[in-house]
């Protein structure tokens, strides 16, 4: 497969309609598979996500980015980033893929994760909405659109209206943001496409071991927004010192410690030389040592008290 056609290639090996909870009971994997051999610049893994499409391992993330959003696309897409995290209620759609493609690349050379917002989900149909953000992202496309939050009794009417995006093949893959098991529960007794990943809060503050492997006894990948804790960790004298030893940087120890638990990661921000040794975390490894040190940090902390989904003000 060549680089450029890399999403473009992977189809759907498994079957992404489901008739029941059953069969997704069936299909699902205690552990998710590992990411496949990288064809990908900087040597960044492809994860495969339960409908047979990869995503890959590293991306950008881009909460707040505003007027430097295009700047900043741009240069993680030049660095080699592929993976581009915005959502409805950033207001960047736009601007990201404009990033996209004053960098050069096309449609099928980038993976684009985006998501319905609180909003939105609160006025159906959602159909105009989410067909606002195709058109924002080039127009063809998109990659995998979740849902933002649980918004409490407009989950089920907004997957519905995802699952006719995947029928028609405007959206590739549907999947979930902030969602804890028993909203997952909730969604599998009547999804008839099932989800291929949960997106939630995941960094050394709040590690989330337990409800990690509870998501991935669904079958779902787990991709871990906020990976540095909004910067928040990156003075802790232990990741400087586990930095000393390999030679890098404490946000690479931190980026580097989330891929070797196998999440998806999408670190923001908008300054060039951050952009460019968040990129490199693929030529290091951290041993058994380095991890248990990393995971001591844990205090169960959010960035904000008030992201919690099962006390969220919905
Ligand atoms: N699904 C959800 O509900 C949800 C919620 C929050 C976030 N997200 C997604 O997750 C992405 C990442 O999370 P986040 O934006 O909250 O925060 P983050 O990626 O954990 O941290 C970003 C902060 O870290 C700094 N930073 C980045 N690299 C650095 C480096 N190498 N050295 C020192 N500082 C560095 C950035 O500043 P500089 O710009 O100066 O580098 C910025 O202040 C978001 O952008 C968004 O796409 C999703």
């Amino acid at each position: 497969m060549n680089r450029r056609d890399f999403l473009k290639g992977a189809a759907l090996a498994g079957t992404a309609i489901l008739a029941n909870k059953a069969a997704f009971a069936a299909e699902q994997a205690a552990t998710p598979a590992a990411p496949a051999p990288s064809i990908l610049p900087g040597n960044v893994p492809l994860v495969t996500l339960p409908n047979g499409r990869m995503i890959p391992q590293l991306g950008f993330g881009t909460l707040w980015l505003k007027e430097k959003s295009v700047a900043s696309v741009r240069m993680a897409a030049e660095r080699g980033y592929r993976l581009f995290d915005t959502a409805q209620g950033y207001g960047n759609e736009k601007e990201i893929w404009q990033g996209i493609r004053e960098a050069g690349l096309v449609r099928s050379e980038v993976f684009i994760t985006t998501k319905i917002s609180t909003d939105n989900m609160r006025k159906p149909p959602q159909k105009a909405c989410i067909e606002r953000s195709i058109e924002a992202l080039g127009g063809e496309y998109i990659d995998l659109m979740l849902i933002h939050w649980p918004v409490r009794d407009h989950i089920r009417e907004t997957w519905e209206t995802l699952e006719d995006f995947v029928r028609q093949g405007t959206i590739r893959s549907i999947g979930l943001s902030n969602f804890n098991p028993h909203h997952i529960d909730d969604l599998l007794a009547y999804a008839q496409v099932r989800p291929v990943l949960n997106q939630i809060e995941i960094h050394p503050y709040h590690s989330q071991e337990a409800n990690i492997a509870a998501i991935r006894k669904y079958g779902l990948v787990v991709n871990s927004w906020s990976p540095l804790a909004q910067g928040k960790v990156l003075s802790e004298a232990a990741l400087a010192n586990i930095g000393k030893k390999h030679n890098k940087t404490p946000a690479q120890v931190t980026l580097r410690w989330a891929v070797q638990r196998g999440l998806v990661v999408i670190p923001r921000s908008q300054n060039p030389a951050h952009i460019s040794e968040n990129f490199d975390i693929f030529n290091f490894s951290l041993d058994d040592a380095d991890m248990t040190a990393i995971a001591a940090l844990n205090r169960n902390e959010r960035v904000n008290p008030k992201n919690d989904p099962d006390n969220f003000p919905w």
